[in-house]
């Protein structure tokens, strides 16, 4: 068999995710240059062992069956101006950086277009992956460009933003480019103008209370991180994945519906569509502080289910997931689907 410098075997994953859930991985590999990117790959090629990209496991659920790949953590790291002129700035950040690290990093130098985005966490190259986003911004906004590895074409290529079919919560690397690049270098456009105003209600609602009128990079950051300490716990300290599940997506005729049934549910025009919000629908099913098969929902925010402990697993959660779809769906008539990727 060809040699893999570092190769492990047979590598429990659950402490490499924020979830704490799931079995072993067959193999892993930590990758921090380009030239081991592509060692690794052509690795996992001549063995016919397909490739799992792992930033800091904060968006994903490990199979209590574990998952029979090479899995590849990129800590890739780099974060460089490559052009400036007087009114915006181009940044090239390695794909394992910590994403709120790079946005901290981007607030101190004034530049504005990712700073309602943090203490997102997670690496600044998974965020393209699920077109990370908060208060109002989202990676696809700021995204020009992003280097990755091709694991069909076995080279490295550029991919323009129009090319990622970026969505809500979605990019083509969860759809058809599945499992076929590993991003090692995302490329942003951020401004040295003023940042634009928040609209998120939430955050709207801080700056008012802290009367501020026209905020700063920095004090929408501060906001945003006030904010999210009040309602989400640390992943660090409880074990999560954020969201559970993504916010459903209705037409206008299905929230009319909604509507009279439901004369408070919350809404917000997404597109020529109107997203309605998943946390409310949870916490209106009574779920938030539940606890359920060691799972509990955190009190803050019912869309977000913590492992407290870090003792429940992957079962236990598949059996919740079932309870809260098949609860959702009896109530309002609606399908939640789970936000984080499901590996196995
Ligand atoms: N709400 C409730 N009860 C709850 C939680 C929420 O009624 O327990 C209702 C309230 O009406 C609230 C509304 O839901 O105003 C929206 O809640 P929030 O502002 O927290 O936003 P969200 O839609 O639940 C989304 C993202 C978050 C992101 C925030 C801010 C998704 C699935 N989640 O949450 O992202 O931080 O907006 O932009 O889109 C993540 O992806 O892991 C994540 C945390």
């Amino acid at each position: 068999m060809q040699q893999l410098k570092n190769l492990q075997e047979q590598v429990e994953l659950a402490p490499y995710t924020t979830m704490k859930v799931g079995g072993p991985a067959d193999y892993l590999v930590v990758v921090r240059t380009a030239a081991e990117v592509k060692a690794a790959c052509d690795w996992a090629a001549a063995q016919n062992v397909p490739v799992f990209v792992l930033g800091e496991g904060s968006n994903i659920v490990v199979s209590g069956e574990g998952v029979h790949k090479l899995v590849m953590k990129v800590e890739l790291a780099g974060f460089e101006a490559i052009t400036e002129d007087d009114t915006a700035v181009t940044l090239r950040v390695g794909a394992g950086e910590h994403w709120d690290g790079v946005v901290e990093r981007t607030v101190e130098q004034g530049w504005a277009g990712i700073e309602a985005m943090s203490m997102i966490p997670g690496t600044a190259g998974a965020a393209p992956v699920q077109n990370a986003g908060a208060y109002g911004q989202e990676i696809a906004n700021t995204l020009v460009e992003l280097e990755a590895y091709d694991m069909n074409e076995h080279r490295f290529v550029t991919l323009k933003r129009a090319d990622c079919g970026f969505a809500y919560r979605h990019s083509r690397f969860k759809g058809d480019w599945a499992g076929r690049f590993v991003i090692t270098r995302v490329t942003l456009r951020l401004s040295k103008q003023p940042p634009a105003e928040p609209t998120y209600a939430s955050l709207r609602r801080w700056l008012d209370e802290n009367a501020i009128a026209k905020p700063t990079v920095a004090q929408i950051r501060e906001g945003v991180m006030a904010i999210r300490a009040r309602i989400l716990p640390d992943p660090s300290v409880v074990p999560n994945s954020g969201s559970f599940f993504k916010n459903p997506i209705v037409d206008g005729a299905r929230l009319a519906e909604l509507k009279k049934r439901f004369p408070d549910i919350p809404s917000y025009e997404y597109e020529d569509k109107f997203k309605l919000s998943a946390g409310w629908i949870l916490d209106q099913c009574g779920f938030k502080g539940q606890e359920h098969f060691g799972f509990k929902f955190w009190t803050g925010h019912a869309l977000v289910i913590t492992n407290p402990g870090g003792s429940a697993g992957y079962d236990d959660l598949l059996k919740l997931v079932d309870l809260i779809v098949r609860t959702a769906q009896d109530k309002f008539g609606i399908t939640l689907e789970p936000e984080p990727l499901f590996v196995g």
